[in-house]
């Protein structure tokens, strides 16, 4: 907080284990900016169907990522479940990601410091990150929520739908040959299954401030 020199903040997790609110929440608090990777891959899996190519056509998601405009999508648009399923297409490219890779280091080392959330910024983006949290949560809960938000936003889309999706997804993110989803070795896992919002903030910030002193950045 206060005091502090440039801070950058790793959160990584599956889809739907709360890593984006609690790195939203994370950055608030430290005055810090904020950085959803995945709306980057969001972005490029909507471009490459744009352009009315497949989302494994490697040609078109390259162009895409090198290209890319996230402004250009609604929120409502990345959010959708067919940009989930997209963006994990093209996150599989070495080539997408590389491409994707200059900017997010770009975004942390700005100040006044990041927190980012994602599915490898502890092990690739950031590995120097000053405090690393991989959150998780079980599938079926992870699941209800997304189920949740989908249809808040009138996606009608049943829960057993939302979960296939998370298990496809979670499969197709660990099993990548580049970057794939998986703790750092220095990173601190959170699992957030039996914790509400509030809970889960205070438990990732209580992680964090003992990881921020370990490494020497306490206040
Ligand atoms: O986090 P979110 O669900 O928005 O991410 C969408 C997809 O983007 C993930 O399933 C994953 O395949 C990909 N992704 C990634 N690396 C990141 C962030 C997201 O591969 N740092």
């Amino acid at each position: 907080m206060v005091g502090r020199p440039h801070l950058v903040i790793a959160v990584d997790g599956p889809a739907a284990s709360g890593k984006g609110t609690l790195a939203r929440r994370l950055a608030a608090y430290y005055g810090l900016s904020y950085l959803d990777t995945g709306s980057l891959y969001r972005a490029t899996g909507l471009a490459v169907a744009a352009a009315g190519a497949a989302p494994d056509d490697e040609a078109a998601a390259v162009k895409a990522a090198q290209t890319l405009d996230p402004s250009r999508y609604s929120e409502d648009q990345l959010r959708s479940p067919g940009a989930g399923e997209a963006a994990s297409q093209v996150a599989a490219i070495p080539a997408v990601r590389s491409a994707l890779l200059e900017f997010q280091r770009g975004f942390a080392t700005t100040p006044p410091g990041a927190v980012l959330d994602g599915r490898d910024i502890g092990t690739i983006v950031c590995p120097d990150a000053d405090a690393k949290l991989f959150v998780t949560a079980q599938p079926e809960t992870r699941a209800q929520r997304r189920h949740l938000e989908h249809a808040g936003r009138g996606d009608a889309l049943s829960y057993e739908d939302v979960l296939a999706d998370i298990r496809r997804r979670d499969e197709r993110d660990s099993g990548r040959a580049v970057a794939p989803l998986k703790p750092a070795q220095d990173a601190i896992l959170l699992d957030t299954t039996e914790l509400g919002i509030e809970a889960a903030f205070q438990t990732a910030l209580d992680l964090v401030e003992s990881d921020l002193n370990e490494r020497g950045q306490s206040a």
